[in-house]
């Protein structure tokens, strides 16, 4: 008997190139089947051919699916390790960063990690690299606009520093904005960077299956510099990271043997 939901599925990889078989089944199939249901659609197949016809209901599907929650400074605890030891480590190495942020959403991230270079390596011609495979998303990073709550978690000298206020929307300013190349990349199919100093990649991998995240981190692996440093979610962690040729640098924290 066919298995609707894998045969939905190469449907959707072949229309939009996302391999959701990369993907953990419970949730994606869950995440699916609730989308569908708003649709008014009773299977897989009526749902395929609706986003088949309305582009809308496409989009938002792929924005669903992608999971774009973000947050300035997610994590402070960890940003002040990346400031603290792990940033002036690999200055002290090489004095312009090429830094990775993948699966970067609304552009929370890049846009963090780039206020904390401004502050502590100011005069560094660094390359940050923002990518996702979600256009909606890109679009929004590019714009820089974000509710006034979604920096509450920032240093407040930072939120002065970086934004303009206009009532309750802050904006990202201009310098900084300039410092960032906001690309579309899909993690699963398309190539990657190379002579990575620094790549972030938190809260992505979360939905992938074991296989899929350790081949991912072997090319993360390869796209990182000798040292370079990957910087992993909270809720994630590499079990035998020599295995993949990763040591630990602190918690979340990996270096390139
Ligand atoms: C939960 S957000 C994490 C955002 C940010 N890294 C953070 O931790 O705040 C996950 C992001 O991964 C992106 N994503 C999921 N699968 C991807 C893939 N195959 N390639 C690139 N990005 C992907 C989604 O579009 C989404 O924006």
């Amino acid at each position: 008997m066919v298995d609707a939901y894998l045969d939905f599925i190469e449907k959707i990889n072949r229309k939009i190139g996302l391999d959701l078989s990369q993907y953990k089944r419970p949730q994606m199939e869950r995440r699916i089947t609730s989308l569908m249901k708003s649709c008014d659609c009773h299977n897989f197949n009526e749902y395929f051919v609706l986003l088949e016809k309305d582009k809308n209901q496409l989009n938002r599907f792929i924005n669903h699916l992608t999971i774009n929650v973000s947050e300035f400074y997610r994590n402070p605890a960890q940003w002040q390790v990346l400031q603290e030891k792990i940033l002036p480590e690999l200055l002290s190495k090489s004095p312009n960063l090429k830094i990775w942020s993948a699966g970067c959403s609304t552009g929370d991230e890049p846009y963090t990690v780039a206020m904390i270079l401004s502050e502590i390596a100011p005069r560094g011609n660094h390359q940050i690299i923002a990518a996702d495979l979600d256009q909606e998303v890109l679009r929004k990073a590019q714009e820089g606009i974000y509710h006034i709550k979604s920096v509450a978690g920032l240093p407040p000298q930072y939120v002065n520093k970086y934004f303009t206020r206009d009532g309750d929307a802050v904006q990202i300013v201009d310098t900084l904005k300039k410092m960032i190349k906001f690309k579309a990349h899909n993690l699963l199919k398309d190539p990657f960077e190379s002579n990575v100093d620094l790549l972030i990649c938190r809260n992505v991998v979360i939905y992938f299956t074991e296989e899929a995240k350790t081949a991912l981190y072997r090319k993360f692996h390869q796209a990182l510099k000798p040292h370079g440093i990957l910087f992993i979610g909270s809720t994630e962690q590499i079990f035998q990271p020599q295995e993949i040729g990763f040591k630990s640098a602190a918690m979340f924290f990996y270096q390139k043997i």
